[in-house]
């Protein structure tokens, strides 16, 4: 899978999030079921019968309010890789925060680092900002480790953080700044 090095960022999240909720067809046939939602990111889990309708009209929404954004990630080859999202965008300040999933079958290969690179790029060219955080499980290695090999710091781990469905978690806060010197390749 060589490709998946090559991952881009294409406007418009992924129209398929789960089993439950594939009414809004889009461009990507993503092939993304419960599975990819995994334990580590904040959609509930499992997702409620509406939860993709209404998880793309809350990106449509914060689209035109400039405070959301959703790319779908796609490899080299064109096979839809997983989701990139921006959230709490606050252009005034300069800040934003971002995350990522992967679809659990092009995992391991470096999809994951070549999608927080991507939009880290983005969040800085595009999306006017000065500093990027990313919110991490304490239990999540692999994605400590991505965020790591794109750059980021670690600032400390947050205790008791609101994460989904009134739980709570301790998670690691990361960031890059602009002037951070950019990862090696
Ligand atoms: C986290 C996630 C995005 C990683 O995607 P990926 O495509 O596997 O990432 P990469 O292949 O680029 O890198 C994974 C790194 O984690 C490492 N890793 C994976 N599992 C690990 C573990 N259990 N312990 C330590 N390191 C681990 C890999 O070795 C790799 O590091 P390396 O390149 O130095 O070898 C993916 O697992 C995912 O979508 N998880 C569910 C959603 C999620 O947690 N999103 C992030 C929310 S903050």
């Amino acid at each position: 899978m060589p490709h998946l090095h090559q991952a881009r960022i294409e406007s418009g999240a992924a129209r398929r999030l789960g089993r439950n909720g594939t009414e809004g067809a889009g461009r990507h046939d993503t092939g993304w079921d419960d599975r990819s939602h995994g334990e580590n990111q904040r959609f509930p889990d499992p997702t409620p019968p509406d939860f993709a309708r209404e998880w793309l009209h809350l990106y449509e929404a914060g689209r035109e309010e400039g405070t959301r954004e959703g790319f779908a990630a796609v490899g080299g080859d064109g096979r839809f890789l997983g989701v990139a999202l921006a959230f709490g965008i606050d252009r005034a300040e300069g800040e934003l925060e971002l995350g990522y999933i992967v679809c659990p079958e092009a995992r391991g290969r470096g999809a994951g680092t070549a999608i927080l690179r991507a939009l880290t790029d983005w969040a800085f060219a595009e999306a006017g900002a000065a500093r990027i955080r990313l919110v991490i499980d304490v239990e999540n290695p692999a994605s400590l480790r991505v965020a790591e090999r794109s750059g980021y710091v670690r600032e400390g781990v947050m205790r008791s953080t609101y994460f989904k469905n009134g739980q709570r978690i301790d998670a690691v806060l990361m960031s890059r700044i602009a002037s951070d010197p950019p990862p090696p390749p």
